[in-house]
């Protein structure tokens, strides 16, 4: 349980979900780690749960200067970044693209891709030479999905935005990946499954399963650990790559 032994890692989103089950494993595994999110009450609970190795600040990810005064409060707290985990998201409408709302289809491009271009923007300069960004995308940043279109393409933006910063932090041996998981069993999930069927939360999860090779959702735990794959030294030949934990649906 030391493969990320003396690293520094700074998670968006970490307060519940993917991001709190990947702070939870970052921790177990040796590092400390800094949350920035938007509920105060759930990131109070997720340092008390983490504890020393973790510390907080609110922060919208689109809004610029909140995102360097947070990434900058990190370094203040533990000294230094090694591993930026851009996971904060949202989904968005539910709607053909005719009736898919504007402000909202702007809105999912900004948190997903803005707010990733914001934290590599100002986490880079304050990394160590040799750590690790991953851009949270999703299945569907790698594949086409009806009645979402703009979550679908902000997950395809983050997929450009990680292949143009890989090469430029190459020489320094910064990685940069994206991770694309299938469907996650989170409550963020549950609410898109069920405005996309009209059904009660099992009966949609069912609908989704289905879609799924492997006949069921990942757990946040599952993602977790393909994050500190690619967080840890393990990774250490992977860069602009777009690592694919789907269950086999985009295959
Ligand atoms: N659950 C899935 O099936 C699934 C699949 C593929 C990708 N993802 C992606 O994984 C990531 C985490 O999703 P999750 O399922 O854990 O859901 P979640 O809702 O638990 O996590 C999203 C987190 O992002 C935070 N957030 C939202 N907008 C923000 C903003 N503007 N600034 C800062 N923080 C903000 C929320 O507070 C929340 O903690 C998202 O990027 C999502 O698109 C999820």
């Amino acid at each position: 349980m030391t493969r990320l032994q003396d690293k520094v890692a700074v998670i968006t989103g970490g307060e519940s979900g993917i991001g709190l089950a990947t702070a939870r494993r970052f921790v177990a595994e040796g590092a400390r780690v800094y949350v920035l999110g938007l509920d105060e009450g759930r990131l109070k609970d997720t340092e008390r749960e983490l504890g020393a190795a973790c510390g907080y600040s609110v922060a919208d990810v689109t809004d610029e200067s909140a995102v360097q005064e947070g990434l900058q409060a990190a370094v203040d707290r533990f000294g230094t970044l090694d591993v930026l985990f851009s996971n904060a998201g949202i989904s968005g409408a539910v709607s053909g693209v005719l009736d898919y709302p504007s402000d909202v289809f702007t809105r999912v491009l900004a948190v997903h891709v803005t707010g990733a271009f914001h934290v590599v923007k100002h986490g880079l300069p304050r990394m160590r030479d040799g750590g690790s960004v991953i851009i949270m995308s999703s299945v569907v940043g790698v594949m086409g999905f009806a009645g979402i279109c703009g979550y679908v393409a902000a997950k395809h933006g983050q997929v450009g935005l990680m292949r143009a910063v890989a090469t430029e932090v190459a020489p320094r041996r910064i990685r940069v990946n994206t991770l694309h998981p299938g469907p996650t069993s989170t409550a963020f999930q549950d609410e898109l499954e069920m405005a996309a069927t009209g059904l009660p939360q099992a009966q949609a999860a069912a609908v989704f399963d289905e879609l799924l090779p492997l006949k069921r959702h990942a757990t946040p735990e599952e993602i977790a650990a393909a994050a500190l794959f690619l967080a840890s030294d393990e990774s250490a030949f992977m860069t602009r790559s777009t690592l694919v934990v789907d269950g086999g649906i985009a295959g």
